[in-house]
């Protein structure tokens, strides 16, 4: 206790009233306490189940700093999608046996998955060959008669690879949390599995599946920064002008299919004039950090168009799979990105999701993933991978911007010019939502990063 009293008062009067001191972004030391504070107590996203669709298929990532082990141990879950919340970890009945190790022998503390995915019968650590069934049980160790008697107990748990405390999932994104108390997932997640539910409504056939592999990149910058920036409305038409003013110069003649035109109308759409962003594009937050930047576009705007071939083929299975009104109402959901604090930004709308990892305090890594919708046509999960490549991989003329924009943003804040960073469009002028939550005056409100500094103030004082 004496050693977070001594804490906490370095992070005290850090937030206050519409503006932070920069040290929240730039102190190592506030960093460390965030990895204990926050990521280790908050619901974290892990992956989604399509990731581990078979007994044995396994996924390695990191919680926090944390390196963990998605497996399916067993038999599997015969539906394929969790229909609701729950404890999965106990084997309730959506399914199973998914787990969420971490990534350490219980012997020496090597990393025993090295791999970053694939489908295995026992994990083997590469030191000295302890074996582990993919529930994490130690089965095997060679020289075992070497270990006298009270040193090592194969039976004892304590030398297996241990589960992380709390593993839950919301229809198939799979959540978990290094802390053994704390709220529900369907608590943390409250409004915002709406966000989820709009992703795989859109599937025809109720499901979907990540598919294309990861797109990563890395930028130079606190974690905190894109969670900011995803959701800024203020930014695009400055941060994005090159690719604006090129996609204002593009010949919409030689525009030749769906995916190219994606990329175009995204790029014009992010030049859409102020008093768009403050009429018509809304900003919701929720408790726990969460946000939602809303009607920025629909599909009549954006996306492939109604007149596009695949896509019209999409509506009309939609139609014919769940009635026309309930098609309409599932595709009139205009969500641009739902950002889960502290680990996921996704887009809802164009089936994409990245994972946030902070790796140091200037130092952050990012994982894309795109989804399959089951049961639509195959060339919208090619316009899935399109408008990635268009907007959130490395070499994007949308994407670059934005790395440059943290890069610059790790510079200044580093500087000692002043130490306050203001964030207070918008502030005083919300409303309540009615589902828990806040309505922002408008699309160029800064609440969403002032209701992520208000869950942060809550983590970081152990509230
Ligand atoms: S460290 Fe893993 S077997 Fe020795
Ligand atoms: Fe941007």
């Amino acid at each position: 206790m004496a050693n977070h009293s001594r804490i906490d008062s370095r992070i005290e009067g850090l937030v206050q009233p519409g503006r932070v001191h920069r040290r929240i972004y730039t102190d190592p030391a506030i960093f460390e306490i965030e990895m204990e504070r926050l990521f280790g107590q908050s619901w974290l996203y892990v992956g989604h189940e399509s990731q581990v669709r078979f007994p044995g298929d396994f996924f390695c990532t990191r919680l926090g700093r944390e390196p963990v082990v998605l497996v399916r141990h067993g038999t599997g879950n015969k539906n394929g999608g969790d229909k609701n919340a729950g404890d999965i970890n106990g084997g309730d009945k959506n399914g199973g046996d998914i787990t969420v190790l971490y990534n350490r022998c219980g012997h020496r503390g090597a990393k025993v998955v090295a791999t970053e995915s694939g489908s295995v019968r026992e994990f083997r650590c590469c030191y000295h060959g302890w074996t582990y069934a993919t529930d994490g049980r130690l089965i095997s160790v060679p020289v075992r008669q070497g270990y006298p008697e009270g040193t090592v107990d194969i039976a004892d748990p304590a030398y297996g690879m241990q589960a992380v405390p709390r593993v839950a999932s919301y229809r198939g994104f799979i959540f978990a949390s290094l802390s053994a108390t704390g709220p529900s997932l369907t608590d943390f997640l409250g409004h915002m599995t709406t966000s989820f539910d709009d992703l795989v409504d859109r599937a025809p056939d109720g499901e979907i599946e990540v598919a294309g592999g990861i797109a990563r990149h890395a930028y130079r910058g606190n974690w905190k920064l894109i969670f900011e920036n995803v959701n800024d409305g203020l930014h695009p038409l400055s941060v994005h002008l090159s690719s604006i003013e090129a996609a204002r110069a593009q010949d919409d003649a030689v525009w030749s299919d769906g995916a190219g035109e994606i990329g175009i109308r995204q790029m014009r759409q992010n030049g859409a004039p102020l008093e768009f962003w403050d009429k018509q594009v809304g900003l919701w937050a929720y408790p726990f950090g969460h946000s939602y930047l809303g009607d920025y576009h629909d599909d009549e705007k954006l996306a492939v168009a109604r007149q596009d071939p695949s896509f019209q083929d999409y509506i009309e299975i939609m139609e014919a799979k769940k009635g026309r009104e309930r098609a309409r109402q599932i595709l009139g959901v205009t969500r641009w990105n739902t950002n889960i604090y502290p680990t996921i930004s996704f887009m809802s709308q164009f089936r994409q999701l990245r994972v946030i990892q902070p790796v140091a305090v200037d130092r952050t890594d990012v994982l894309g993933f795109c989804f399959r919708l089951k049961g639509a046509p195959e060339k919208m999960f090619r316009d899935t991978i399109q408008f990635a490549n268009v907007t959130n991989a490395s070499a994007s003329p949308v994407l670059t911007d934005d790395l440059e924009t943290y890069d610059r943003l790790r510079g200044g804040l580093e500087s000692g010019g002043n130490d306050w960073v203001p964030m207070s469009r918008g502030l005083g002028r919300d409303v309540a939502d009615g589902n828990g939550g806040l309505q922002a005056e408008n699309g160029l409100s800064e609440l969403h990063i002032r209701n992520m500094f208000d869950s942060w103030s809550g983590y970081m004082a152990g509230t």
